[in-house]
């Protein structure tokens, strides 16, 4: 055991958190980097109107250098933070918070998790892009698509949703009704959680629609492989797991807790390693 008085602890907030698989990702690259005497990653579950307790907490407690937060708690730390990244302000949530001595800085990450998967396998400038959903993952993705410049349709239940916020970032909305429109699109995304266990017999829209030009990303990571994803593979679309979101929000957030450069490939084999006791 190599922690001690002087290592700064991270943790991780939600209500629940205890499956959350960021402490395994985030300590593992601490000891890649042999910097686990310094930095220690944590989880702990708090409820969402306890979150100011655990701000009030960071500004005493200087070695508490930084909080990750999960959904609904990182829509709550906004009024409660000291600065605010601009981006995080245009996207409505903070999942990562920093603590400079005991001034806290609030970023987002997420946007970040979603653009990277796709970029590595395609240019997103001039794409058309489906994004299923309206609600704060959809927020994320689509703030981070429109900044790529792709050309985004965001379709959604309630379709009044979808509108506003393709208004406010933009870009085109729509009900589910005219998901049909999905089999002209390059990439499609299923921002909502509809397939995640137990509930995985579910698929947020008729997957009739995929076909094997398309390249088909669910933010949904359990199960791994969703219904959705299984259907567009099928159909001989490229997919993109939803734990590569899981990854990749990950690792801005490991360089603004550490200021070291994330080991990215040890942190993903550790992701898909812990994921098979999952
Ligand atoms: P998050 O912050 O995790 O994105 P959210 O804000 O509750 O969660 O948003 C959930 C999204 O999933 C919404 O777009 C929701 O559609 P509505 O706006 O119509 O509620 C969508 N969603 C949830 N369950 C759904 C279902 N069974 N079918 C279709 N869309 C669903």
């Amino acid at each position: 055991m190599r922690i001690n008085a002087k290592t700064k602890f991270i943790v991780i907030i939600g209500d629940p958190v205890d499956h959350s698989l960021s402490p395994a990702i985030h300590n593992g690259g601490y000891k890649k980097l042999g910097i686990d005497n310094q930095f220690v990653y944590l989880g702990s579950n708090v409820k969402v109107t306890d979150v100011k307790k655990v701000v009030e907490a960071m500004r005493v407690m200087k070695n508490f250098r930084g909080l990750t937060c999960t959904v609904p708690h990182k829509i709550e730390i906004l009024k409660y933070l000291d600065w605010i990244d601009p981006i995080a302000k245009k996207i409505g949530a903070v999942n990562t918070v920093v603590n400079e001595d005991g001034f806290l800085k609030g970023y987002n990450t997420d946007w970040y998790g979603a653009i990277i998967p796709l970029e590595k396998i395609t240019k997103l400038s001039g794409k058309r892009v489906a994004v299923i959903g309206a609600g704060g993952a959809a927020r994320a993705i689509v703030y981070g698509l429109i900044l790529k410049e792709a050309k985004v349709k965001i379709f959604n239940r309630t379709k009044e949703k979808a509108i506003s916020l393709a208004k406010e970032f933009n870009c085109q909305g729509g009900g589910l009704e005219e998901q049909e429109e999905i089999k002209n699109f390059d990439i499609v995304i299923n921002a909502t959680s509809v397939g995640m266990k137990p509930f995985d017999n579910q698929s947020p829209i008729t997957t009739f629609y995929l076909n094997k030009k398309q390249i088909v990303f669910d933010i949904v990571y359990s199960p791994l492989k969703t219904m959705f994803l299984k259907a567009a593979e099928e159909k001989g679309a490229k997919i993109i797991y939803g734990t590569e979101m899981l990854l990749y929000q990950a690792v801005p957030q490991f360089e603004l807790y550490t200021g070291y450069q994330a080991p990215i490939e040890t942190m993903k084999g550790i992701l898909y390693k812990s994921y098979e006791k999952y």
